[in-house]
């Protein structure tokens, strides 16, 4: 075991260099064993890569996808790639409809074994790491917030240099904090989040991009708004509201909501955000200059988005109760995105803006209810 032997001697070459960091660490890892954690340079990455060639359909792992996004991720990759070369995963039991709709396997990303044994079985060439806990539900359980969040994310780079994946990691508007310009945000500058949320997604911004430096990974993030869905359920995060009011609107006609009327958030509907995460997964490496992109498509508050549900429902009666953890994260986050990067780079665009999206919406909401009623 030569290897074994050299990383070891490497380790106890590190742990023993002074504080001064002199002596400079030249292997990732967090403990000796024969791991990703070996991973020393890009040509090694690709070394355990399999042979993946721009003509062939990449074979997809996605990770949390039983969440808000990864279903709908799942159904527009499987479009593209074929059914049986996109991956769905999860720690839930998936619905009936999910695990008979294609390929779903258990996979918790604090499992470093599982996930690697996954990725090998499969010959996984491109992961889409979904599993997080989102900014509300994060605040109220920091521990396994920075669990999930920080030391599912190690894991997750680990494997995807191992075997030279290309690694797609969400961040968010809650990535910024109350320091941050906020209107707009562009994609540099100062990001001091106050959420283990906001932490745990710079973090990841941050490793990712060091991997990227340090052994070749090909890393890819966007930065998403509040996202919109009709068919799928938010994972608490801030900006659920504006979820909750087109169900309320369509099933009760009262709508109590947890911001205050005047605060302002970027938002984007689910296709448009699916789309995007497709487009710079596919970008050609020459056209990206950074590795994590602001998005943009619309920026409302819930007064707007209430006044142009009632331009369709006008009996919408909507009431403010206002919940204090939610309304401070919200005020420490961006009013508007500015993506100009993601524009000029890679071609982004949007399609929804808030007329569509009510619309798009209500139609959706409203029809199942009437099929709900029928039934
Ligand atoms: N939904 C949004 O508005 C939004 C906005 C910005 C960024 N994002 C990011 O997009 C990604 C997906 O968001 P979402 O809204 O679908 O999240 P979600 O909360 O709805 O789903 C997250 C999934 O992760 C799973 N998970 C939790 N612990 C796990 C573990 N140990 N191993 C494997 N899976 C685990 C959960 O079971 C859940 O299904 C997240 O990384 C999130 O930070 C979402």
């Amino acid at each position: 075991m030569p290897v074994i032997r050299a990383l070891s001697k490497v380790a106890k070459q590190a742990l023993l260099a002074p504080a001064c960091g002199c002596q400079p660490l030249t292997v990732a890892i967090r403990n000796i064993s024969f791991s990703p954690r070996q991973v020393t340079s890009a040509s090694d990455a690709s070394f355990h890569s399999v042979s993946f060639s721009e003509t062939d359909h990449p074979k997809v792992l996605i990770t949390g996808g039983l969440g808000q996004l990864g279903v709908g991720l799942a159904k527009l990759l499987r479009k593209r790639f074929g059914k049986n070369n996109v991956i769905l995963s999860d720690i839930r039991k998936p619905p009936s409809n999910v695990f008979h709709s294609g390929p779903f396997i258990y996979s918790d990303i604090l499992d470093y074994k599982n996930l690697r044994e996954i990725v090998v079985n499969n010959r996984i060439t491109w992961l889409v790491h979904y599993s997080a806990l989102l900014s509300a539900v994060g605040e109220a359980n920091v521990a396994l917030a920075r669990a999930v969040n920080i030391t599912g994310l190690h894991n997750i780079l680990d494997i995807a240099a191992e075997h030279g994946l290309r690694l797609f990691v969400p961040s968010t508007i809650g990535a910024f904090g109350p320091t941050s310009p906020r209107n707009p945000t562009p994609d540099l500058c100062v990001q001091r989040p106050r959420t283990i949320y906001g932490v745990s997604k710079v973090h990841a911004e941050l490793m990712g991009e060091y991997y990227h430096h340090r052994y070749g990974l090909d890393f890819r993030c966007l930065r998403y708004p509040g996202i919109i869905s009709a068919d799928s359920q938010p994972g608490g995060g801030t900006t659920d509201y504006a979820v909750q009011i087109f169900h309320d609107a369509v099933k009760t006609g009262k709508f109590e909501c947890n911001l205050k009327p005047d605060t302002r958030l970027p938002m984007m509907y689910i296709d448009d955000c699916l789309r995007a995460t497709l487009e710079v997964m596919e970008a050609p490496l020459e056209t990206l200059s950074m590795r994590t992109y602001n998005i943009n498509a619309m920026s409302f508050t819930p007064e707007e988005l209430a006044n142009e549900v009632q331009k369709q429902l006008p009996d919408l009666q909507v009431s403010y109760e206002i919940d204090s953890v939610r309304q401070a994260i919200a005020d420490s986050w961006p009013m508007n995105f500015d993506d100009t990067n993601a524009r000029n780079d890679w071609g982004w665009k949007h399609d929804y803006d808030l007329p569509e999206l009510v619309q798009t919406m209500l139609n959706y909401i409203g029809s199942e209810s009437r099929i709900a009623q029928a039934n």
